[in-house]
C-alpha cells in the first residue's frame, strides 16, 4: 500500500495543486501531473487520504486512453518513469504508478459530459424542467433512467465551488461553434466506445466528464479519463430504473458524511479508519471490474 496526500518536488516549479492533483511545469511544452490520494466530496478536499487511489486514477486513465486513442489524439506523452526525463527519475519513488508526462495544452474552460443516463445534477435539473442543458427530455423518466440517447451536456469549471451546467450555445458563444460542435461529437464518441466495452464487463457508465485542450494546432483529450472519479460507474447486476443505484465512485463518502451535521463548508471532517479502508477497496473494485485484473 502506498499513500501519498501532498507532493513536494524541490527544483521543480509547482503549476496548479487541485484538489487531486499536483501539477508541475516540466518544461513550456510539458507538464507532469501527479495524481495523489487525496479526495474531495462536495467540492471540499477531505483530511483523509485514501491509499492506493491515486494510483487507480492513473492507471485507469492510461487503459481507457489506449483504448480510444483512434478516436481522438490525447496529451500522455509517457507514464513509464524511466523514460521521463532526468530532473524527474531521482523522485522516481513517489511517481511511480501515479503520474504521467503530458503536453501541456490551453484547457477548454468547460467540462464536457457525456450522459447515457438520468443521474445526479442531470437528474435533478429534468425534475425541475423537464430538460438537461436545455436538451428536453421524453416526460416521466425516472431518476437513473436510460436516455433515449446519451447526451452532451457542457459544464463550466468553476475556478471556485460547484460547475454549472450550461446549455451548449452557451459554450459555443464562448468558444466558438465550430470547436464545440467538435467536442460534442468527441465526447459522445468517447463515452460510446467506453460504455460499449464497460457493457462487457458487468458495468454501466451513467455518465462522464471529459477535458479538452488546445495544443499546437491539435485538439487533445487532456487531463483524467473515465475514472470513478470523473465518471459514475453502476454495477449493471444492480441497476433498476428508479432508484439511485450503488456506484463505484465516492459516493460511499458522501453517503457517510450526509450522517454528519458537517455544513459542507472547508474543513471537512476526518472519515473514520473503517470509511477509508472501504474507499480505497472501491476504487481497487472498480479497477479490477474494469479491466479484468487486480491493481
Ligand atoms: N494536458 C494538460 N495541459 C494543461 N492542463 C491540464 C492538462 N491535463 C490536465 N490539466 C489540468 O490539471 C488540473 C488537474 O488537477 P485536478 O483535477 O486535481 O484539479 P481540479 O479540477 O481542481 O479538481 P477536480 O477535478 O476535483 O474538480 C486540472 O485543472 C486540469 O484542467
Ligand atoms: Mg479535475
Amino acid at each position: 500500500m502506498t499513500v501519498l496526500r501532498e507532493t513536494s518536488f524541490p527544483n521543480l516549479s509547482l503549476l496548479r495543486r487541485g484538489k487531486v492533483r499536483d501539477v508541475y511545469a516540466v518544461d513550456r511544452e510539458t507538464l507532469l501531473i501527479v495524481a495523489t490520494d487525496r479526495i474531495s466530496a462536495f467540492d471540499v478536499v477531505l483530511p483523509n487520504a485514501i491509499p492506493e487511489k491515486g494510483r487507480v486514477l492513473t492507471a485507469l486513465t492510461l487503459f481507457w486512453l489506449d483504448l480510444i486513442q483512434d478516436i481522438v489524439p490525447n496529451h500522455l506523452i509517457t507514464a513509464d518513469v524511466a523514460r521521463y526525463p532526468a530532473p524527474l527519475t531521482q523522485f522516481a519513488r513517489d511517481l511511480e504508478g501515479r503520474s504521467m508526462l503530458v503536453r501541456r495544452a490551453l484547457v477548454v474552460p468547460f467540462e464536457c459530459v457525456a450522459r447515457g443516463y438520468l443521474a445526479g445534477s442531470g437528474w435533478k435539473e429534468y425534475q425541475k424542467t423537464g430538460a438537461v442543458c436545455g436538451i428536453p427530455l421524453p416526460a416521466g423518466l425516472r431518476e437513473a433512467e436510460k436516455l433515449p440517447r446519451p447526451i452532451f451536456t457542457p459544464a463550466t469549471k468553476a475556478e471556485s465551488g460547484h460547475d454549472l451546467n450550461v446549455p451548449e450555445v452557451e459554450m459555443a458563444r464562448a468558444t466558438g461553434a465550430e470547436l464545440t460542435a467538435r467536442l460534442r461529437q468527441l465526447t459522445l464518441a468517447v463515452y460510446a466506445r467506453a460504455a460499449d466495452y464497460a457493457a462487457t464487463r458487468g458495468i454501466l457508465i451513467a455518465d462522464t466528464k471529459f477535458e479538452f485542450g488546445r495544443a499546437g494546432g491539435e485538439v487533445l483529450l487532456v487531463d483524467e479519463v473515465l475514472t470513478p472519479d470523473s465518471s459514475r460507474f453502476w454495477p449493471a447486476s444492480e441497476y433498476a430504473p428508479g432508484m439511485s443505484p450503488p456506484s463505484f465512485d465516492k459516493q460511499y463518502v458522501r453517503d457517510y458524511l450526509e450522517t454528519l451535521a458537517w455544513n459542507k463548508q472547508p474543513p471537512a471532517p476526518p472519515l473514520p479508519p473503517e470509511v477509508v479502508r472501504r474507499t480505497t477497496e472501491k476504487y481497487l473494485e472498480a479497477y479490477r471490474l474494469l479491466t479484468g485484473k487486480p491493481l
